[in-house]
Parts: structure tokens; C-alpha cells; sequence
């Protein structure tokens, strides 16, 4: 199925390269208390996890990422030669294993949809997703999404951000690694053209305390709810939430628009 796929995209004008190796995400500084050494560009939100990749998901690496990869550049992406069409677009910050990107995507075919995650099982299992389920208007960045932002994303082109159940940190100590903190959503809204939206969500309620604030008091964002939002119908219930739902823990979804 992935070749037939691939067969039917040849004629894309897509970028077809796998993302060099970028010396500059072996820069992690150490977890815990120790301030970052000053070489360091910043602080991460992810530390890389060992993960098996399986032989599925490296098939698919091998016939669908030459085609949905798209090389991190520190260079400004042109979106309509990177999906081969021009159509709005939406931008997921960590997808984990593409469950919820692949249904959504699935659902809105006249929507581009631009994935970032640094977990190469991950990648490959959206790769696999793709394959099965004959997609073809999502591209992938193997890459640190504030990278992505910071020197590949243009102000006001995206049509939305998706930033789906993203690592809580929970011990306080850790805090400062959040991705959703007052510098990266200024980043975020930016980025959005007007009227587009910023959704975001976590089973964990500090986080949404502080998704809460943090997107309240950025002037180029409006929230559309009284607090937090009703789910979405096209955001999908993953087998992690559903494991949270089932042990009685909360979900709480922000959806913000750009004025
Ligand atoms: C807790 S998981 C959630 C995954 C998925 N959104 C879900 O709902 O199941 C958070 C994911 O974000 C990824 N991540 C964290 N920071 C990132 C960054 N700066 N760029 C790309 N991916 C990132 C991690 O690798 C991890 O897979």
C-alpha cells in the first residue's frame, strides 16, 4: 500500500530528503538542578527516550519518509512547494505515535498538516499510519518543532497549532522545560493568521492552570470559552486519555484564537 502511495505522489513537488543528522540537538543539558553550561542554546522540552523501532515502522521510514520527511533547514519553508499544494495549515508540536494526527488528518483531507516530534518510533509510526490509511496531507519534521518555529515558520501563515497532551514535567523543578510558557506562545500566535487558533491539551491540572494563564495573558490570543473549551469533535479520545478517563483523571482542552 505504501508503495501505491508513494507511486501516486511522485509528481509532488515535496523535498525529498531525510533530515541531516543536526549536531546541534546533542546538546541536551543534563536533567535536574544543574544550570544549563552556557554552550547550551536553551533548555529542551523533551529528553530523547530509547525506543525499539519496529520492522513496519521502518519500512515505512524507508519507502514514505523520502517523501513525508521534510529536511529541518534554518531557512524559511515554502509551504505550497512543501505539501505541493497551497491549502491551510495546521501545525502539531509532539504527536507521539500519530494516533490522534493521522484520525485528524483523515477527517480534514482539505487541511495541510505539519508535524513535528523528536521520537523517532514515533515518526516512524505516523509514517506506518500514512501507508495504511493513504494520506497525504501531512509532512513531518524528525525535528525540535522550536527550531521549526523559530527559523522555518513564517508570521502569519499558519491556520492553526496543535499541541496535544505535551510532557507535564511534573516535579517542580522540571517546570521551566514546558513547552506552553509565555515565550513560546508569543512564538505561536505570531505565526497564526488571524482568526486562526491555538489548541491545546493536558491530563494534568497544574498544566492546564498554566496553559490557562499563560494563553489568557497574551494579548494576540482570545480564548473561546469562559475557561477551558468543550473537546473538540475532530480531536480524537487516544488510548492514553482513555487509560487517564478510565482511572478518573481529567482532560482539559484550550482553544484560543488569534485577533
Ligand atoms: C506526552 S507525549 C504526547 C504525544 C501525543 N501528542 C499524544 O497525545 O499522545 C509528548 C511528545 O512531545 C514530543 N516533544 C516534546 N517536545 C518537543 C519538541 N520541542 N519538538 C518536537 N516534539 C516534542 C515528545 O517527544 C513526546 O513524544
Amino acid at each position: 500500500m505504501g508503495r501505491r502511495l508513494a507511486r501516486s505522489l511522485q509528481s509532488a513537488p515535496v523535498m525529498m530528503t531525510l533530515p541531516a543528522n543536526d549536531p546541534a540537538q546533542d546538546d541536551d543539558p543534563p536533567s535536574g538542578d544543574a544550570p544549563p553550561h552556557p554552550l547550551h542554546r536553551r533548555l529542551k522540552s523533551f529528553v530523547r527516550r530509547a525506543g525499539r523501532t519496529t520492522d513496519g515502522q521502518a519500512r515505512a521510514f524507508a519507502e514514505l519518509g523520502p517523501i513525508f520527511l521534510l529536511p529541518y533547514r534554518a531557512e524559511p519553508l515554502d509551504l505550497e512547494a512543501a505539501f505541493g499544494r497551497a491549502a491551510p495549515t495546521v501545525l502539531e508540536i509532539g504527536f507521539g505515535m500519530g494516533e490522534a494526527t493521522a484520525h485528524i488528518a483523515a477527517l480534514k483531507p482539505e487541511t495541510n498538516f505539519l508535524c513535528c516530534e523528536v521520537h523517532e518510533p514515533g515518526v516512524g509510526a505516523l509514517l506506518k499510519r500514512i501507508g495504511e490509511q493513504q494520506l497525504t496531507n501531512i509532512r513531518i519534521f524528525a525535528h525540535d518543532a522550536v527550531d521549526v518555529l523559530d527559523h522555518m515558520l513564517v508570521p502569519g501563515t499558519l491556520a492553526g497549532v496543535h499541541v496535544f497532551f505535551p510532557d507535564p514535567w511534573h516535579k517542580k523543578r522540571h517546570n521551566k522545560r514546558r513547552l506552553i510558557q509565555p515565550p513560546l506562545v508569543r512564538k505561536l500566535a505570531e505565526r497564526l493568521a488571524p482568526g486562526g487558533y491555538l489548541h491545546c491539551a493536558t491530563d494534568w491540572q497544574p498544566y492546564a492552570e498554566q496553559m490557562l494563564e499563560v494563553l489568557s495573558q497574551e494579548p494576540l490570543l482570545r480564548n473561546t470559552a469562559a475557561a477551558y473549551a468543550p473537546k473538540p469533535d475532530y480531536r480524537p479520545l487516544t488510548k492514553f486519555e482513555n487509560r487517564g478517563l478510565k482511572l478518573g483523571h481529567g482532560v482539559w482542552d484550550l482553544v484560543f484564537v488569534r485577533v
